[in-house]
């Protein structure tokens, strides 16, 4: 934290915070309401809280607002090793959940790693065709259309179609619209959702942090100058957890 306005509480300059920007550019400074920021945990180096916001926030809301997991619940969870996956996986452990994690062969330990109960390797198993339900199917990828995804689904279960993906018309919104439009029709619940940044979220991530129970992963980093190509590399699809965009150390206030 390099400078604070002067009807600012609780920050000071020196402070080590995360958070998020009203902009969505990496930068070596950025301004923003001090409701958008708390304290780092301590545990965690900078680079590793950078990547807490958007991942940690959708994992977290989607599993505590959304599906609302209980403690002995059966939750399936695609895209484990991605940056949403890979908080998911850790939080729903944490909420007490009995956790299978989706991911590729080369992704299965560090899955196993992140606490899951249970990985599908997808390149062996297509988890709906295998003859399991869960309580919970929070969907990353949608690898399969909904329908395929809701034969894995229990009767009163909650399918959460989170990977914007879309169709080639409507393209996301025709996905929204189509789970919208199936949930009258059963008792499944097909919930698309939107993250949003919330203060009081930052909170419980960092305390979630603190206690343990959640661990960023960071794929890579990448110096500023080459934003564009961390960009490139998890528009690939394919990134283990995060990547993040460092700044100079040497500039004053400059870290990640
Ligand atoms: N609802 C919201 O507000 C919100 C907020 C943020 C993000 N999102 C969405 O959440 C989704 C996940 O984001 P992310 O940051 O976690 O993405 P990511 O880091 O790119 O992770 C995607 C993961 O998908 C796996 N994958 C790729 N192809 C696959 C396939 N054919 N079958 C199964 N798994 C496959 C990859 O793992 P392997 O290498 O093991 O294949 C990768 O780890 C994105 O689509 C994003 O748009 C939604």
């Amino acid at each position: 934290m390099e400078a604070v306005g002067a009807d600012v509480r609780g920050l000071r300059p020196g402070d080590t915070v995360f958070g998020w920007t009203a902009t969505g550019s990496p930068a070596e400074y950025v301004s923003a309401p001090a409701t958008h920021f708390v304290p780092k945990p301590k545990r965690l180096t900078m680079e590793q809280a950078a990547t807490l916001v958007t991942s940690g926030l959708t994992a977290l809301q989607a599993l505590r607002d959304v599906a609302k997991v209980q403690p002995g619940q059966t939750v399936l969870i695609t895209g484990a090793s991605g940056g949403v996956g890979s908080y998911a996986v850790q939080i729903a452990k944490g909420m007490g959940a009995e956790v299978t994690g989706v991911c590729s062969t080369r992704n299965v330990a560090i899955v196993r790693a992140l606490g899951a109960d249970h990985v599908i390797d997808y390149s062996e198993v297509d988890f709906s065709r295998s003859g399991r339900r869960y309580d919970v199917i929070l969907d990353n990828v949608e690898a399969q259309p909904l329908a395929a995804a809701r034969r894995a689904l229990a009767p009163t279960g909650t399918l959460i179609p989170n990977s914007g993906k879309g169709g080639r018309w409507f393209g996301p919104l025709g996905r929204i619209l189509a789970a919208h439009v199936q949930s009258r029709f059963t008792h499944q619940a097909l919930r698309p959702f939107l993250s949003v940044e919330k203060h009081d979220d930052l909170r419980v991530l960092a305390a979630l942090v603190e206690a343990g129970t959640l661990t960023p992963v960071v794929d890579r980093t990448y110096p500023l100058e080459r934003a564009a190509d961390a960009l490139a590399y998890v528009g690939e699809g394919y990134a283990r957890g995060k990547v993040v965009v460092t700044v100079d150390a040497t500039v004053p206030g400059g870290r990640a």
